[in-house]
C-alpha cells in the first residue's frame, strides 16, 4: 500500500525525483474521514496524473469552535485501508509542528469571496482554509490540485488564491458525490444519530424542488420561505443560509438569468449542513 509520509523533506524528495523525470504530480487536499467524495478526488487525480499525493491534515486553523475540532472524526486506518486499491504514489499527513512550526505567523485572506455565505457565519475559516491550503500547494509542488463542488465556495477561493499569488497549479473542481437518497457526502454525516440521519435528505430534496421551481420562473422569496419551512419541518433547527448566487463571483441573484448555484447551510441535530447544486 502506499508510503505514508510525515515529513515535508521526505515529500520534497520523492516530488522532485517524480518532476525531473518528467512526471505530472497530482494532490488531493483532505481532512482524512475519507468516504467515496474524496475517493472520486482520488480517482480523478490517477486519471489525469502520472502521480498522485493525498495529503490528511485536521487543519485546526480553519476550526472556528474548539469543540468542532475535538469532535471532527478521525479514523486513519480506516483511511489508510479504503486508499488501498486507488495506487497513491504517498499519502502525506503532516503534524501540527509540521505544518505550524513555533513562531507561525503569516495568514492568506482571500478578499470578498471569503465575506459571504460560510465565511459570514464561520469568522477565520476561510483564512485558515487559504493559509494551509497556500502550504499543501507550495509543499506538494503539483501541477493540478483537486477539489469537491460539494464545497462550492471553497472551490472558488482556492482558485482565486493560486491565481492571485501566481502559485502554478492547475484547481480542478469535481462533482458532488452523494448517497442514494440525495444527502451530500460529508465526513460530518458521521455525526449524525441514526434517528437524524434519516432527516438529513430533506436538506437536497428541498434544495431541488426550490431549483427546478425557480427554472420555472418563481418568485424567489416565495420558494425560499417554503423550502426554509420544508427543511425545518423535517428537523432541522436552523437554517443558516439558502441563497441563489452566481456561479463565478458568487454575488446574489433573485432569478437564475445566469449560470447560478442554490447554496445552504443547516443544522440538524447539532451538526451544520452544507449542500449546493446547480440551478437550470
Ligand atoms: P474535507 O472536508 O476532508 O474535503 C476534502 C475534499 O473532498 C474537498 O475538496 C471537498 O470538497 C471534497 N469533498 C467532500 N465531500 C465531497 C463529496 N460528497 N463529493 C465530492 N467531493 C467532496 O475540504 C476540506 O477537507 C478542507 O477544507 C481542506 C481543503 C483539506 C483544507 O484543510
Amino acid at each position: 500500500s502506499a508510503p505514508i509520509i510525515r515529513s515535508l523533506s521526505e515529500l520534497r524528495t520523492l516530488v522532485t525525483g517524480w518532476k525531473s523525470s518528467g512526471e505530472t504530480v497530482g494532490v488531493v487536499p483532505t481532512m482524512g474521514a475519507l468516504h467515496q467524495g474524496h475517493l472520486s478526488l482520488v480517482q480523478a487525480a490517477k486519471e489525469g496524473c502520472d502521480r498522485v499525493i493525498i495529503t490528511i491534515f485536521i487543519n485546526p486553523k480553519q476550526f472556528n469552535n474548539p469543540e468542532d475540532y475535538e469532535n471532527y472524526p478521525r479514523t486513519e486506518n480506516d483511511d489508510a485501508r479504503k486508499l488501498a486499491p486507488f495506487g497513491v504514489d504517498a499519502v502525506y499527513v503532516p503534524d501540527g509542528p509540521t505544518m505550524y512550526p513555533e513562531g507561525f505567523a503569516t495568514n492568506v485572506s482571500v478578499g470578498g469571496l471569503t465575506d459571504l455565505l460560510c465565511g459570514a457565519h464561520r469568522p477565520g475559516h476561510f483564512d485558515g482554509v487559504a493559509t494551509v491550503v497556500s502550504k499543501l500547494f507550495l509543499q506538494s509542488q503539483a501541477n493540478r490540485a483537486y477539489f469537491g463542488e460539494k464545497d462550492f465556495q471553497q472551490l472558488q477561493v482556492v482558485t482565486r488564491l493560486a491565481r492571485d499569488l501566481d502559485i502554478p497549479i492547475e484547481v480542478v473542481g469535481c462533482p458532488t458525490i452523494r448517497e442514494e437518497d440525495g444527502l451530500a457526502m460529508s465526513s460530518r454525516n458521521l455525526l449524525l444519530s441514526d434517528r437524524a440521519r434519516t432527516w438529513a435528505p430533506e436538506l437536497n430534496a428541498a434544495m431541488e424542488e426550490m431549483a427546478d421551481e425557480l427554472v420555472m420562473g418563481g418568485n424567489i422569496a416565495d420558494l425560499h420561505a417554503k423550502a426554509v419551512a420544508r427543511i425545518e419541518r423535517a428537523g432541522f433547527t436552523e437554517v443558516e443560509y439558502l441563497d441563489l448566487r452566481a456561479c463565478d463571483t458568487l454575488e446574489e441573484l433573485t432569478a437564475p438569468t445566469r449560470p447560478a448555484r442554490l447554496l445552504a447551510a443547516a443544522w440538524l441535530a447539532g451538526v451544520r449542513l452544507i449542500d449546493n447544486i446547480a440551478v437550470g
